[in-house]
């Protein structure tokens, strides 16, 4: 796909890199430190250490700045699952069709929870597996990180608010920071995505999310890492049949999707819904991870002691 040269030099910019955007993944990463258990956020804070509040927001977007680098080059697929259904008449992810060999987003959930889950890796290699699996949940909640059709609709061009911009990076970047700040790019995003945070967090604990979130966690399974991502990606690409291509690809291709469209109207409530899940769940899985590398270290310190 032949894409504009505007819209391809657009691409080259580091924001334009970033998955769900910055801004979605620091507030995921947000949601996340107001969940976590006590020892979670001990175990976290001292093998990131960063003993702030900023400890999961602050390595959020780590993943996109190396993805771009000699040494990353190998996690690029690991961003995403190529779903090949067929927008909107069928939605859905086959694990063994559209997992590629070099990976997708599920399988690297797996992979970096199961070297965290290694009580003999190294600390550099738990340093960076923690630091993907904070970026990857996020990014398995990006309706279009599941999405075969235009590379995720990189390779379609659309317009919000009168600019033309790819439909992956509407769902990446617009159509939050347009809820969020009526569209204007902050440059320190970090204060911003803490209020949006907050605010996601107090929907869940007793706003509109509270009965919803009850079902979140379901199939939520340490010992089944897979299950439990596919999960997540399956229920996210539905979004990609409902909402992101209802009336499928080619009908999308330069209309406006911003400001005062009814396109808006609908996606904005799906990506508030897909930042405070993954928010939420990525608490619940390092919750899950802390629990139990202090449980293998318990076992481990008393059979020593014998
Ligand atoms: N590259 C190829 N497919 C992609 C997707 N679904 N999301 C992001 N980048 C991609
Ligand atoms: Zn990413
Ligand atoms: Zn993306």
């Amino acid at each position: 796909m032949k894409l504009s040269p505007l819209i391809s030099g657009l691409a080259a910019l580091p924001m334009g890199a970033l998955a769900w955007g910055g801004f979605g993944h620091i507030t995921v990463a947000y949601v996340a430190s107001n969940f976590v258990s006590s020892e979670t956020s001990a175990y976290f804070q001292n093998l990131l250490r960063n003993h702030t509040q900023d400890y999961l927001s602050g390595v959020a977007t780590w993943a996109d700045s190396v993805r771009y680098t000699k040494w990353g080059h190998f996690s690029g697929p690991l961003h995403y699952i190529d779903a090949k259904d067929s927008p909107p008449t069928y939605c859905g992810i086959v694990y063994e069709r559209d997992c590629k060999q070099e990976g997708c987003v599920v399988s690297a959930i797996q992979n970096y929870t199961s070297q965290l889950l290694d009580p003999e890796l190294h600390e550099s290699a738990r340093l960076i597996a923690a630091k993907f699996i904070i970026h990857f949940v996020g990014d398995i909640h990006q309706p279009l990180h599941t999405e075969d059709v235009a590379k995720g609709g990189n390779g379609i061009l659309v317009k919000f608010d009168d600019v033309k911009l790819n439909l992956h990076h509407v769902w990446d970047t617009s159509i939050a920071e347009k809820l969020v700040s009526g569209g204007r790019v902050s440059r320190q995003p970090y204060g911003e995505a803490k209020r949006w945070a907050d605010a996601l967090t107090a929907e869940i604990n007793d706003g509109k999310f509270n009965v919803s979130s009850r079902s979140w966690l379901e199939g939520v399974d340490l010992a089944d890492p897979i299950a439990t991502a596919l999960r997540w990606a399956i229920e996210g690409n539905e979004h990609v049949c409902t909402t992101v291509l209802p009336r499928g690809p080619d009908e999308i291709r330069n209309q406006e999707l911003g400001g005062g469209t009814e396109y808006l109207l609908k996606a904005a409530p799906v990506v508030e819904l897909q930042i405070a899940k993954a928010g939420y769940r990525l608490a619940a899985w390092l919750n899950l991870i802390a629990a139990a590398i202090a449980k293998s270290e318990r076992e481990h310190s008393t059979a020593g002691d014998l």
